[in-house]
């Protein structure tokens, strides 16, 4: 049975991502800054999909705390097949004229440095099995810059270059690295209009919708499993056509 472990999935997207895999068959390591949280989320995806499931603490940036997880994994014969790569610092809310520079770098150490050490330690158990697949959930923002998010919206610009050299690096391993970029996802911060995120304009998109976590969740699948075998450096844009507007369209009655 494969296995993957998808990182920050005690719901919302990351929950989606977990529960999808697991319906088509894989054995499922969720992890989350909380081994609590991760545990529980793991139990309730176990009673909901029957798959096999683990829950694992994992928190940026303890190269030590991965290598062990790897370890424990290996021990219990599980060695991962895919790792997908949710868990983000969004870093919302900096002023660049004034942000902290630690708060700055601890955004690019998450987002680049942490995912970097944790697709690093799949690649080496994936090396091993003959192959296996990296997905990073990135964001349109690595294209399209939004106010006051300076250093997220730069990391994950970097994290698509990333990609690519891990794609080329370990494409001699039969190993896949590509990304998911999402424009607005139905989450909990656009439901309760955080950010007046129900208002922004990236809502409004030729499709006239935004993504749910499945959506994400299917181009995750897809990105990370043999469906997509011939596939690596890649980017799979699922924003409702956001991106390739000039201007945005289809926007609702009174909004906007
Ligand atoms: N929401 C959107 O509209 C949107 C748009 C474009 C791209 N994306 C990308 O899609 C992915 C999921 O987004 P989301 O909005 O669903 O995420 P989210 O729920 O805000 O975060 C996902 C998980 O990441 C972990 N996390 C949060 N802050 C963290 C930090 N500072 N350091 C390490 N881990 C942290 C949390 O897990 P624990 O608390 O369990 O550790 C959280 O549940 C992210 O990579 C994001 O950049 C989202």
């Amino acid at each position: 049975m494969k296995t993957m472990l998808v990182t920050g999935a005690t719901n919302g997207t990351g929950y989606a991502i977990a529960a999808r895999f697991a319906r088509a068959g894989y054995g499922v390591v969720i992890t989350s800054r909380e081994g609590d949280r991760a545990a529980e989320a793991a139990a309730r995806l176990a009673a909901e999909t029957g798959a096999w499931t683990k829950g694992a603490a994992l928190a940026p940036v303890d190269e030590a705390q991965i290598i062990a997880l790897f370890d424990e994994l290996r021990a219990e014969g599980r060695t991962v097949d895919t790792v997908v790569l949710n868990a983000a610092n969004l870093g919302i809310g900096m002023d660049a004229l004034t942000v902290d520079y630690r708060k700055f770098m601890e955004v690019f150490e998450t987002n680049i440095g942490w995912n970097f050490l944790i697709a690093r330690q799949g690649a080496l158990q994936m090396k091993e099995k003959g192959g296996g697949a990296i997905v990073f959930i990135n964001s349109n923002t690595a294209y399209r810059a939004i106010p006051d998010r300076c250093a997220y919206g730069s990391s994950k610009s970097g994290v698509l270059g990333l990609a690519r050299a891990l794609a080329v690096d370990w494409g001699k391993f039969n190993i896949r690295v590509n990304c998911v970029l999402p424009g607005m996802i139905k989450t909990v911060r656009w439901q309760t209009n955080y950010n007046d995120c129900r208002s922004a304009m990236s809502n409004f998109t030729p499709l006239g919708d935004i993504a749910e976590f499945e959506d994400i969740a299917n181009a995750a699948y897809y990105l990370g499993s043999d469906e997509s075998r011939n596939t690596t450096g890649a980017e799979l844009t699922v924003d409702g056509g956001n991106m390739i507007q000039l201007y945005p369209v289809n926007i609702p009655e009174g909004r906007g």
